[in-house]
């Protein structure tokens, strides 16, 4: 079985092609969206997919030695995410499908973030801990979906960090050589600062609060940027890593997996791999390259889907911004 795979949800357009065996990716091709200053703005980010989507696609098939007639299905980003940038790979997975007469099968980002990671680590039934720019979510599996175990309150973990990071005027870049510049700065910090709040309530995180205080006091300047940093992470992971521990104590899961964009932080890593060496279960971060967006991730859960005969008809692919991770139906995972 192959699939094609686009991904158009926020800045990156991907279009890959997956086979149902070993080397299960054929190609990854990524165009990213980088603007000129500040975040995302939606509509550029639509015209940039619009302009370099189609070149994407061609060179996904080009690499893996495939036509669009030797594909069994054609997987499309239908949610969560920004709505014109969404309809850009919408419209494209349409127009392929219905001219091609392919099966369109509708993919959920988040559950494609999940699905990656579980391939790449073999887990089957992990605690899975998505942390990204827009998603702070403890999800496992239960009854047909993945439900939500706790989530932030208010902004996500991405968000908190790369707000963080501008403000005290460390990005842009945000990353660099790997790193998030936050935590960069978080490594020169040698003193915690009490006064900053560590909000847990339930099994709920919050930000919000934490970024706000972070900044006053960085206004104030009684204490240095880099003592911030560390506080600020130290508080942020921590909490993430307190959620994480309730629900693995709830769900009795023995698995724990980190997936989105954040999961590539060693400092978090290293905060999760104490904990799961302590309740003695098994941990796996997905690899870098595929923690972020990218069109594999689509191409593989649209595989799975296909397996299971959820497509889609090109008339009825509409996108969903608001397309919730719990609300996604997992055939495969019975
Ligand atoms: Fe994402």
């Amino acid at each position: 079985m192959i699939v094609l795979g686009i991904e158009s949800s926020a800045h990156t357009f991907g279009a890959s092609v997956v086979q149902d065996s070993e080397p299960y990716i054929l190609s990854d091709v990524r165009r990213k969206y980088v603007p000129e200053k500040g975040g995302i703005h939606p509509k550029e980010a639509s015209l940039h997919h619009i302009t370099h989507g189609p070149q994407a696609v061609r060179e996904a098939l080009r690499a893996a030695g495939v036509s669009p007639k030797d594909l069994d299905g054609i997987a499309v980003a239908l949610g969560p995410g920004l709505g014109p940038c969404l309809r850009v790979g919408a419209t494209f997975a349409r127009a392929l499908a219905a001219y091609f007469r392919k099966p369109l099968i509708p993919v959920n980002h988040a559950v494609a973030h999940i699905e990656i990671g579980r391939l790449f680590s073999g887990f089957h039934d992990p605690l899975v801990v998505y942390l990204s720019g827009g998603n702070t979510i403890i999800a496992a599996y239960a009854e047909g979906r993945y439900r939500i175990f706790g989530e932030t309150l208010d902004i996500a973990l991405g968000n908190f960090i790369d707000t963080l990071a501008r403000e005290l005027g460390l990005a842009p870049p945000y990353i660099i050589e790997g790193r998030h510049v936050l935590e960069l700065c978080a490594e020169k910090g040698s003193k915690f600062i009490e006064e900053l709040p560590y909000i847990v309530k339930g099994q709920d995180v919050s930000f919000s609060g934490l970024l706000t205080a972070a900044l006053r006091l960085a206004a104030s300047k009684r204490v240095s940027k880099e003592d911030i940093c560390l506080t600020s992470v130290e508080i942020a992971y921590s909490s993430i890593v307190e959620v994480a521990e309730r629900g693995l104590a709830h769900t009795g899961k023995k698995e724990v997996l980190l997936v989105g964009g954040v999961a590539a932080s060693p400092m978090l890593k290293g905060k999760f791999e104490a904990m799961c060496r302590s309740r003695g279960v098994k941990l796996s971060v997905v690899p870098p390259k595929y923690a972020v967006d990218n069109g594999a991730m689509i191409a593989w859960t649209g595989l799975l889907a296909l397996r299971h005969g959820v497509t889609v008809s090109p008339e009825e692919a509409y996108v969903n911004q608001r397309w919730k991770l719990d609300g996604v139906d997992l055939p495969w995972m019975g």
